[in-house]
């Protein structure tokens, strides 16, 4: 058996992870820990939820004033969760944060112009949510909303 120090163990054990989480979703499934992308919370102050509707005050949310930009929304009372996206001036798109593969948190590409699971899977969406590639088989929830006075309203 090969002798090797701390270090070295250490350096090869987190080869082995690594490559066993691609080979696992090689197969079908998506290894990921904690299901989270990268894409920031909306802030707490930006956001009010009453009678089924949600607002979001833009001028206390920088990123998602500017075209490009996202958020995610996690609240208690939208079990799902919801990302939006600032696709072109005055055009919001809003789909279901979980991928419909495994649950890991979808982001927005404003590059592609599509969401992506955050997962190695990546399964990707269109901007109203219907699956284009990857795993997932079900499409993202999509919300609708419109803008007024500076507010994103979605009604849910
Ligand atoms: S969770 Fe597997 S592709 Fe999204």
């Amino acid at each position: 058996m090969e002798n090797i120090n701390r270090r070295q163990f250490l350096k090869k054990s987190a080869v082995a992870i690594a490559v066993t989480s691609t080979t696992l979703c090689g197969l079908g499934g998506c290894a990921t820990i904690t299901k989270i992308g990268s894409t920031s919370d909306a802030k707490p102050g930006s956001i009010k939820f009453k009678d089924n509707i949600l607002t979001i005050d833009l001028s206390k949310e920088p990123i998602l004033s500017k075209v490009g930009g996202a958020v995610k929304i996690k609240h208690a009372d939208i079990p799902e969760g919801m990302i939006i996206a600032h696709v072109e001036d005055n055009r919001f798109e809003i789909a279901s944060l979980s991928c419909t593969h495994r649950g890991v948190e979808v982001e927005y590409d404003h590059a592609k112009k599509n969401f992506e699971c955050a997962s190695l899977g990546s399964s990707t969406f269109s901007l109203d949510g219907r699956n284009i590639s990857g795993p997932a088989d079900k499409p993202l929830k999509e919300f609708e909303a419109v803008i007024k006075d500076g507010l994103l309203i979605i009604n849910l």
